[in-house]
């Protein structure tokens, strides 16, 4: 079986970044949470509204200036901006990953990554996360210049493997992310792990789990 992850949200945990930044200095405390979530808000609207104009950005690019107007508008400083931004190459991998994804591969199955993050994103996320002898791919929207849910993106995955897109076991933990998905044809499992309802889109999800433990 071919395992495809998406990255952020699913196996790295995009929330690593503004925890470890006010451990490291209370005075983000009262605002990491807040922070965290708008940044990951913007990176994605900027990732849709660029692919949507053509304007393509890498998603370092992207990830940067989120930041640059979340920072703006929490009142984070430059040195504050410049370590949240430092510690995004860097996230935490969510607990269960490790151990499922040696599971997958001792079932025989070919697991690879597919992710809007440009290769240095996903080569420093793989390696801080001590991950990388796990995959047999780590595939980014850089080889077409157009983020997820773009069609031509989830087709990325199919000439790699060679494959129908129903051979593929696509997991995600956006809703976003697995419509694209499932109209693209992938077997999709979206990895609700904060119990949101599902998403009000024509496609719904092939199977919905809490975490990666469940995923058979
Ligand atoms: C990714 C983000 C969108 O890894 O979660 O592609």
């Amino acid at each position: 079986m071919i395992w495809v992850f998406d990255a952020y949200g699913t196996l790295f945990d995009v929330d690593g970044a503004a925890r470890q930044a006010a451990n490291d200095d209370p005075s983000l405390n009262a605002v990491w949470k807040a922070l965290s979530a708008d940044w990951r808000r913007k990176q994605l609207e900027y990732s849709w509204l660029r692919t949507i104009t053509g304007e393509h950005a890498d998603f370092w690019q992207v990830t940067s200036d989120a930041l640059d107007w979340v920072s703006e508008h929490h009142g984070v400083t430059p040195e504050q901006s410049a370590r949240l931004l430092d510690l995004y190459r860097h996230l935490p991998a969510y607990p269960e990953v490790p151990k499922m994804l040696d599971r997958l591969r001792s079932e025989g199955g070919r697991l690879a990554i597919f992710s809007n993050g440009n290769p240095r994103m996903l080569d420093d996320a793989v390696t801080s996360a001590k991950l990388d002898q796990r995959f047999d791919a780590l595939l980014s929207v850089e080889t077409v210049g157009e983020f997820k849910p773009s069609a031509r993106a989830y087709g990325i995955v199919t000439d790699h493997f060679s494959c129908a897109p129903g051979d593929i076991n696509f997991v995600s933990s956006n809703g976003w992310d697995i419509y694209g998905a499932t109209r693209f044809g992938f077997r999709t499992i979206w990895v609700n792990r904060m119990g949101f309802p599902v998403d009000r889109l024509p496609c719904q999800p092939g199977r919905i789990v809490s975490d990666l433990r469940e995923l058979r």
